[in-house]
């Protein structure tokens, strides 16, 4: 683990520790460091899940905040069906996913690794 993510992991903590304190609306580096949880899937160019059958995980950056909390928000309710977001946007506030929007929304591209 590199120095940039032990950084991002202390402030994954402290950022869900804090809860809801944050102001309204997105904000993008809030969102940097809850994506923390994201980037394992959705930071990997090209990447297949090959359960329970092989399909693409869509690459998150550069997409439309409000989309992105629109799919979040379809996971959470169960509108739009998929096992592995369902289980990861129902524990998100509605806070957390404006964040996460803001801080992709921005982010032309989000690859592993890249600074
Ligand atoms: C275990 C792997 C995994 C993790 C971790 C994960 N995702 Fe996903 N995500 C997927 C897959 C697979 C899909 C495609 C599901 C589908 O076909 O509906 C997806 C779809 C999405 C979509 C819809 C994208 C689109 O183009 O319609 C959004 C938005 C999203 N994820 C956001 C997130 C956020 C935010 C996080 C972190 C809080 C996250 N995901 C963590 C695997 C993951």
């Amino acid at each position: 683990m590199n120095r940039k993510c032990t950084l991002l992991f202390a402030v994954l903590v402290s950022a869900f520790a804090a809860g809801a304190s944050a102001a309204e609306g997105g904000d993008a580096q809030a969102g940097q460091a809850k994506a923390s949880m994201c980037q394992g899937c959705h930071g990997i160019d090209g990447y297949r899940m090959a359960f329970p059958e092989v399909y693409r995980v869509p690459r998150l950056g550069g997409q439309h905040p409000a989309y992105i909390v629109k799919a979040l928000e379809a996971y959470k309710s169960g509108n739009r069906s998929n096992e592995t977001m369902r289980a990861i946007a129902s524990r998100l506030s509605a806070k957390d996913m404006a964040d996460l929007a803001a801080y992709y929304g921005s982010a032309t591209t989000v690859t592993a690794g890249s600074k």
